[in-house]
């Protein structure tokens, strides 16, 4: 699937020409220094990203740390996705000049005096404890680093450990099982020097000139340089004293290799961060899980529809033509009740709407993430895009608020669409407020700039309400949906229910099945997300987005079979809340995530972790539900407009 996937998108590539590439990721060739000319360059700058952990949800600045800073400190700009996911790239000292090894290079020297406050060193202290690691860029290619499983398999990390502990009960941490030089009890280690190696292609038998970077690897090392001049990258690592009771030091420092391989091509320069990551056998397992509970539910979907609903169908019609309506039971002598207009119809129509706009902007994302448009190499473009697409999508929303509204009989149309404009976005917009606070309080990076929440805020107020309010305009200008069958004067009292057709049960159930097709491909988007593993099967995640989909309709037309058999019409709102539901699951496997995979334990982190899922749940619930309500809307009118009524 990917590699089909990937094919069609190379396919699209050259059909358009060697020219076409998206911004940031064109290729860049470099040439040994006395060989420079205008397309080709010799310096290599390395980029310093956000430093960030699994064991806290916030992340920090390279320059909220003292490590070495660049005199002349750039920002290259970033765009929104990568602003709203807290992303910040800096310059940094770690200068290289290709095809040029270096060994052991000093970059920078840090001195604490315990008389003049040690509160950058405690700092570093804390990143050490709580595992944050580094992210570093070269080419606009994360830098790795690669180390071996007990198993022998490799594994490609786009990030490296600030530094590693070992417990007071001599329980070896994190990172500081690569060395048995790490062996002091109640101990912190500081990597403070890195080998780099760095693999070109030559561009032999290419059709470019100069070289092109295919890989950046690195491993950390802890040094104890002693001396101020020359240093030496050998002897025992640096640890940093529990206490500073004199003058400390630390001096950074770091070694280059460049290496020629020209079996690797550039386009494919991905692959072995990506191939380290083997869950593709996972993937297939989640996908055959989810096509079972598909196959299953088509085969009772299928059932119903040609079999009990066709006898039903004729069994109807032909009373009908007999005149004996006594013998009369099940779905149709609901017809006089079923398009009764339901309770708190103007949240129903609400939701729809805003569950529209999720639904088309999820759909059109994740098209464009297959096709590879938004691959992790362009960073921060998938929010970006899912982003940009809700505020232009504000039109559909609109209309199908209005024109479900409309439906239900509502009158109050101003309301109507100022709640689709406001509510759902602005209960997000709130929660994001509040955690903004909190990262802001902690000095995060993830803080949002002030600018960019107020270009969000005129995003939202001059986009999307005027495009919302556009959309209402036509969905009221519309005449109301007709319906197949017409509405009695008076309702009919509903027979008591079993426990299995009461309302509550059927919503519970309804969502187990498109929760089961979902919870493995949840668990990898949210180790992407939390555990800050990259991202990129989007292939199997517009198949899940697809059986999801399915899932989602058959479950909610069939529970709502079940329903009106046992003559209860009230269709309407539950069929919003059979499929919604899968977002209650959703919260609790987040739950559970938390609990069970996050070493989490500060408050703040804690409270930005539901309310990032909170925000998440919100929007799961819009978009299922709309999908819930839709299916069943189709095939109420459908029966009833096969069904004969007098
Ligand atoms: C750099 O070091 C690597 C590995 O030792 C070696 O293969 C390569 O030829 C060296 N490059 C230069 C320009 O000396
Ligand atoms: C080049 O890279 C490939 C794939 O990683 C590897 O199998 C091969 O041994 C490398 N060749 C050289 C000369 O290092």
């Amino acid at each position: 699937m990917e590699r089909c996937l990937r094919l069609l998108l190379l396919l699209l590539g050259s059909g358009l020409g060697s020219a076409f590439y998206l911004p940031g990721l064109a290729p860049v060739s470099f040439c040994e220094e006395q060989k420079v000319k205008d397309n080709c360059k010799s310096q290599i700058e390395l980029l310093v990203n956000r430093l960030d952990s699994a064991e806290s949800v916030l992340p920090y600045e390279y320059d909220a740390f003292d490590f070495c800073k660049d005199e002349n400190e750039r920002h290259p700009s970033e765009n929104l996705g990568q602003v709203l996911f807290g992303e910040r790239i800096a310059s940094s000292p770690y200068k290289f000049t290709f095809n040029k090894n270096e060994t052991c290079q000093k970059v920078c020297q840090k001195t604490y005096d315990p008389k003049s406050g040690v509160s950058a060193l405690d700092f570093i202290k804390k990143g050490i404890q709580l595992n944050y690691q580094h992210h570093w860029i070269i080419d606009n290619m994360p830098v790795t680093w690669c180390y071996y499983f007990e198993d022998g398999q490799k594994y490609c990390s786009p990030g490296f450990p600030v530094g590693c502990t070992i417990t007071a009960d001599g329980r070896v941490k994190d990172a500081c099982v690569i060395n048995s030089e790490f062996n002091k009890k109640d101990t912190i280690y500081l990597f403070n020097h890195v080998d780099i190696i760095i693999t070109y292609h030559s561009g032999k038998d290419e059709n470019w000139d100069g070289a092109r970077l295919v890989a950046a690897r690195l491993e950390p090392k802890s040094y104890k340089h002693t001396g101020d001049k020359a240093i030496k990258c050998e002897g025992p690592p640096m640890e940093i004293p529990k206490d500073l009771t004199s003058k400390f030091q630390i001096t950074y420092s770091y070694s280059v290799i460049f290496q020629e391989n020209d079996t690797i091509k550039w386009a494919s320069r991905w692959d072995y961060i990506l191939e380290s990551m083997q869950h593709t056998n996972i993937q297939w397992f989640s996908i055959m899980n989810s096509l079972v509970i598909v196959l299953f539910l088509s085969g009772m979907v299928a059932m119903i529809m040609l079999r009990t609903l066709h006898k039903d169908i004729a069994r109807y019609n032909q009373i009908d033509s007999s005149e004996d309506a006594q013998e009369e039971f099940g779905w149709k002598l609901v017809h006089g009740d079923i398009f009764r207009p339901p309770m708190k119809g103007m949240l129903l129509s609400v939701f729809l709407g805003q569950g529209t706009q999720i639904f088309i902007m999820t759909f059109i994302t994740l098209f464009l993430a297959c096709l590879g448009f938004l691959s992790p190499a362009n960073r921060g473009a998938l929010m970006t895009c899912a982003v940009v697409l809700w505020v232009l999508l504000g039109t559909p929303a609109g209309y199908v608020s209005a024109r479900m509204y409309k439906t239900f009989g509502g009158e109050r149309w101003k309301s109507n669409v100022l709640l689709t404009a406001l509510l759902c976005p602005g209960i997000i917009f709130a929660d994001f407020f509040v955690m903004n606070v909190i990262l802001l309080a902690k000095g995060s990076s993830a803080a949002i700039p002030f600018g960019t929440l107020v270009a969000i805020l005129a995003m939202w107020f001059g986009i999307s309400v005027p495009l919302t309010f556009l959309g209402a305009y036509f969905g009221f200008k519309e005449r109301a949906i007709e319906h197949p069958v017409r509405t009695n004067q008076i309702p009919r009292q509903i027979p008591t229910q079993s426990f299995f057709t009461k309302p509550f049960p059927g919503i519970i159930m309804g969502g187990i099945l498109p929760f089961g097709c979902i919870f493995i491909q949840l668990f990898f988007i949210l180790n992407s997300i939390w555990s800050h593993q990259m991202y990129y099967m989007f292939g199997f995640l517009f198949l899940v987005f697809i059986i999801l989909l399915i899932t989602c309709s058959e479950a909610t037309i069939l529970l709502c079979y079940f329903h009106l058999c046992a003559e209860d019409y009230h269709w309407w709102w539950r069929s919003f809340l059979t499929s919604g539901f899968t977002a209650v699951y959703l919260f609790i496997y987040a739950v559970h995530y938390f609990f069970s995979k996050l070493q989490i334990t500060e408050t703040a982190s804690t409270i930005l972790y539901f309310g990032y899922t909170m925000i998440m749940v919100l929007i799961f619930f819009l978009f299922t539900g709309t999908i819930g309500f839709f299916a069943c809307y189709w095939f109420v009118r459908k029966i009833y407009s096969v069904v004969k009524v007098d």
